[in-house]
């Protein structure tokens, strides 16, 4: 809770100067000084590599607590929504501000059901595509490719079909960029289904061979998008609104916010999770011998799945997925071995002074993967699994923003470090760099060729 308290400004003194500036109180009790005055004031600006103590917008999608492990949409407990709901009414709840009501929640489904097929000439689009691509890069240039089919002026009706068109549409272009990266036939949405149901039918139901979902793995993903659904200020996020700061269009926006997430430092974590789990099971099998690796400072190897930026007593979306964790594999057995090593690595790693110190606890990647390698989701298809998650997140991040009274374009500013003025140098005066001294060694190795 905020201090009624605390002091409302603060003064900086820069040499003979002293400026006040405001203090901001968030509901929650989170302090910032606003230093959107200080250049007028000073000519200084501050600097923050990497945004790491920087707010870069008031919000009020989701609070995050690190020190004590609490993540909240719109105010609602992740344990209790989790347990609770489903991914479309957290979708509603992130996107609108509060709970759907029972209708609410039917019209929402309603629409969406009735926006899941692509634009056909989309077959094309995905064909024209090598059989190789990253299902990523494929998702992040089929979802901006939405924006050439919805061209109509802006207004609140085309803002709202196009989050409707984008909560629909995205299962079946992430299913699409799965099969045409296997070389299978697309395969249509069915729309008496559930929104996981139909997604696992997409992927993995043949035209000779129907898929039926088990309900316990519908429900496993459903929870795992709601798991995902939001996470305040990071990468992606922040990405979505300085894209949307623009006034660029909501697809375009929330394609960038997809090649955000596909970096190795964001959204895939989940996979190198994996990739551990399988060499630890591949070599000698022995969880202790692999911690021992990662507390050892000349080794390279980290326990993949621990620690956070941000949480630093336990990743409350870690507990909720190990329990799941559980269920699915105990019902299907297909990872359990790499399940007994990812809980036999969070037991020694849970009693180990070296990750006590340090606050790292499994995060929620950890078990993520594992989930989705017993449902039989191949590990390149792991992010795309995270941005389906992510994406009413996003779009409820740039709905806030461009409602915020305070909305302008992104512009961060710079320390320059880069030479000073100098004059023009004519081209015959100047010596040979070292990119002439390359085009020549190319242009004689291609003589010589
Ligand atoms: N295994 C072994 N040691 C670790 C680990 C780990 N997973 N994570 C941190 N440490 C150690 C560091 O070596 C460092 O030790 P030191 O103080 O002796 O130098 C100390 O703990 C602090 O680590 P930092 O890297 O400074 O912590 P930071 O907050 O910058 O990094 C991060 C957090 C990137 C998540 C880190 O813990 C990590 O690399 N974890 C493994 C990768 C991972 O699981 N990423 C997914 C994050 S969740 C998500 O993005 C959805």
């Amino acid at each position: 809770m905020s201090d009624p308290a605390a002091p409302k400004t603060v003064n900086l003194r820069y040499g003979d100067e002293s400026v006040e500036l405001p203090v901001l109180s968030g509901t929650e009790g989170e302090r910032a000084i606003d230093v959107s005055s200080l250049r007028a004031k000073t000519g200084l600006i501050t600097l923050d590599s990497g945004y790491g103590n920087t707010g870069s917008c008031q919000s009020a999608i989701t609070f995050i607590d690190g020190e004590r492990g609490i993540l909240r949409y719109r105010g609602y407990p992740i344990e209790q929504l989790a347990e609770r709901s489903s991914f479309l009414e957290v979708a509603w709840l992130l996107i609108k501000g509060e709970l759907p009501s029972r209708a609410e929640l039917a019209a929402l489904r309603e629409e969406v059901v009735r926006h899941t097929l692509l634009h056909e000439s989309f077959t094309q689009f995905f064909s024209a595509l090598p059989r190789d691509a990253h299902p990523m890069p494929v998702l992040a240039a089929a979802v901006g490719a939405l924006a050439t089919f919805y061209q109509e002026p802006e207004s609140e009706q085309l803002i709202h079909d196009s989050c409707i068109r984008l909560l629909a549409k995205m299962p079946t272009i992430a299913a699409y960029s799965y099969k045409h990266s296997i070389g299978q036939p697309l395969i249509y949405p069915q729309n008496s289904l559930d929104y996981c149901s139909n997604f696992l039918r997409m992927m993995f139901a043949t035209p000779c061979e129907e898929y039926a979902t088990d309900p316990l793995l519908a429900r496993a993903l459903d929870l795992l998008l709601i798991l995902h659904a939001d996470h305040e200020q990071n990468c992606s996020t922040s990405t979505v609104r300085l894209v949307g700061s623009s006034q660029a269009n909501l697809f375009a926006c929330i394609s960038s916010g997809i090649s955000a997430l596909w970096g190795p430092l964001h959204g895939g974590a989940n996979q190198q999770v994996i990739e551990m789990l399988q060499s630890i099971a591949d070599g000698d099998g022995s969880a202790e011998r692999f911690v021992a690796r990662a507390k050892d400072k000349n080794d390279t190897a980290r326990l993949m799945g621990f620690g956070h930026r941000i949480y630093k007593s336990y990743d409350p979306r870690a507990a909720i997925l190990k329990k799941t964790c559980k269920e699915v594999v105990g019902k299907l057995g297909t990872s359990s071995r790499m399940l007994e090593i990812a809980m036999k690595l969070e037991e020694i790693a849970l009693s180990d002074e070296y990750f006590i110190s340090r606050k790292l606890y499994p995060n929620v990647d950890f078990y993520s993967g594992v989930i989705y390698t017993a449902m039989g989701i191949p590990v390149n298809m792991f992010t795309v699994m995270f941005a389906m998650g992510r994406l009413p997140g996003w779009i409820a991040h740039w709905l806030e923003m461009r409602a915020d009274p305070a909305f302008r374009i992104g512009r961060p500013r710079q320390i320059y470090q880069g030479a000073t003025e100098r004059a023009y140098i004519p081209i015959e005066k100047r010596g040979e760099g070292p990119v002439s001294r390359l085009a020549r060694r190319h242009a004689r190795a291609s003589a010589g060729a």
